[in-house]
């Protein structure tokens, strides 16, 4: 039961709270803060500058302060190394941080819409309070000769690392032998991009100028949050900055791809990073040309896997649109599945786009720079779903 109160002072003694905030997409963000200091009704916030809170907090002023019970010690835990900014600054990134699009979700945790705010309430919270910002005032950077702590503070970490963003802006105190340790993490970390080609905005996630995600977006913060769930979860990354030839040659032609011209394309996978039999399957799936198809079951034979993994693969397809996941269907021709669906307007969206793909071809072809795959034209598939058979008529999924 939900109880509206209207207490004359919050001397709250809590250790941690949880901040709602609202996101550019109408989302809410969550994140634990523990430097709160209650004044009558008012609260005094120290936040890290570079937290999505903080952005969040200036745009819209508006937040709910939710004071979790102590059955909520682990889920909070869990959201300690997660930020909604993307992409991760990098002294997030260096410190294991992970950019966690929906931080309700990534930890169980459920929301309610407030009454006075946009931003949700955290339902599991006891108690939620609804609020307005009055004001933020920057702490001071911490001179240059001022004694400085070694690295292990950031200006966001957590708990009492978070403390100012005094801690940032100083000139960094590292020795020559660890500077050049952190340089070369960096270049074997995967760095994330932001491109705009176009109306279009394109994601990449690279290691060593080798691609691990890709992702497609109408808006920068679409692609990105396109780009993260397709990262493994726990998989260290980091914003690329400056610029970088690879991230703008690679948007340029995921742009082409997009608008139907693949003459230019090509996929350097980072394997290491996706593991086999998954890049072997990507790598097969990214080599069916224009105009053609192939099934689960031949791309899975290929790749030394099981038609139901190379199912599974493709639903989450992590390289659109470099791999086009919409040309893999079942053996029989039959759609199956689009983008994790197995049945409605996804796969009318499938078909459209393999009718768009048709080019006459009629004969299938045998792949030989793709282990042999064979493909097949995609008039096949369209001829098949306009007999009106679903891939299901047989009660069960022909992927093979
Ligand atoms: C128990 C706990 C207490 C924290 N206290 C603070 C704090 O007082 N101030 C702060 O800036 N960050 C604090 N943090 C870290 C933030 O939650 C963290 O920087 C987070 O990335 C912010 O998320 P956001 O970037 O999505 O806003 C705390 C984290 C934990 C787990």
């Amino acid at each position: 039961m939900h109880v509206d109160v209207e207490p004359r002072a919050f001397y709250f003694g809590t250790p941690v709270l949880l901040l709602s905030t609202l996101s550019e997409d109408g989302s809410t963000n969550i994140a634990p803060l523990s430097c709160a200091w209650w004044l009558n009704t008012s609260c005094l916030l120290g936040i890290g500058s570079r937290s999505k809170t903080v952005q969040n907090l200036r745009r819209s002023g508006k937040c709910v302060i939710t004071l979790p019970s102590e059955d909520l010690v682990e889920t909070i835990g869990h959201l300690a190394l997660s930020s909604g900014v993307f992409p991760l600054p990098a002294c997030k990134a260096e410190s294991s941080f992970a950019y966690i699009a929906d931080k309700f979700g990534h930890v169980g945790l459920h929301s309610t819409p407030s009454s006075l705010v946009r931003p949700a309430r955290v339902t599991e919270c006891p108690v939620q309070l609804e609020a307005r910002g009055k004001g933020a005032k920057p702490i001071a950077p911490r001179p240059a000769s001022a004694p400085r702590r070694m690295k292990t503070a950031t200006d966001d970490g957590p708990g009492p690392k978070a403390a100012p963003a005094a801690t940032v802006d100083g000139p960094a105190r590292a020795t020559d032998n660890s500077r050049s340790m952190k340089e070369s993490e960096r270049s074997a970390g995967v760095r994330l991009w932001l491109r705009q080609e176009g109306d279009a905005w394109f994601g990449l996630a690279e290691r060593a100028e080798r691609l691990v995600a890709a992702a497609v977006g109408r808006t920068r913060e679409e692609a990105a949050r396109v780009l993260s769930g397709c990262l493994s979860p726990g998989l260290p990354s980091r914003s690329g900055e400056g610029s970088s030839e690879f991230a703008e040659a690679t948007a340029r032609m995921l742009a082409a791809i997009e608008a139907g011209d693949e003459r230019g394309k090509r996929l350097e996978l980072a394997d290491e990073c996706l593991g086999e039999p998954d890049a072997a399957v990507f790598r097969l799936a990214a080599a069916i040309p224009l105009g053609y198809a192939s099934s689960y079951g031949r791309i899975a034979a290929a790749a030394g896997t099981i038609a139901r993994e190379v199912g599974r693969l493709m639903a989450r397809n992590p390289l659109y649109p470099i791999v086009p996941c919409h040309r893999v269907v079942g053996s029989d021709y039959a759609l199956v599945g689009y983008r994790g669906m197995t049945s409605g307007s996804d796969l009318d969206d499938k078909l459209a786009r393999l009718r768009a793909e048709a080019r006459g071809h009629q004969d299938e072809l045998v792949l030989e720079a793709a282990r042999g795959l064979v493909v097949f034209p995609v008039e096949r598939v369209i001829a098949r779903a306009q007999r009106g058979r679903s891939g299901r008529e047989d009660g069960q999924l022909s992927l093979w």
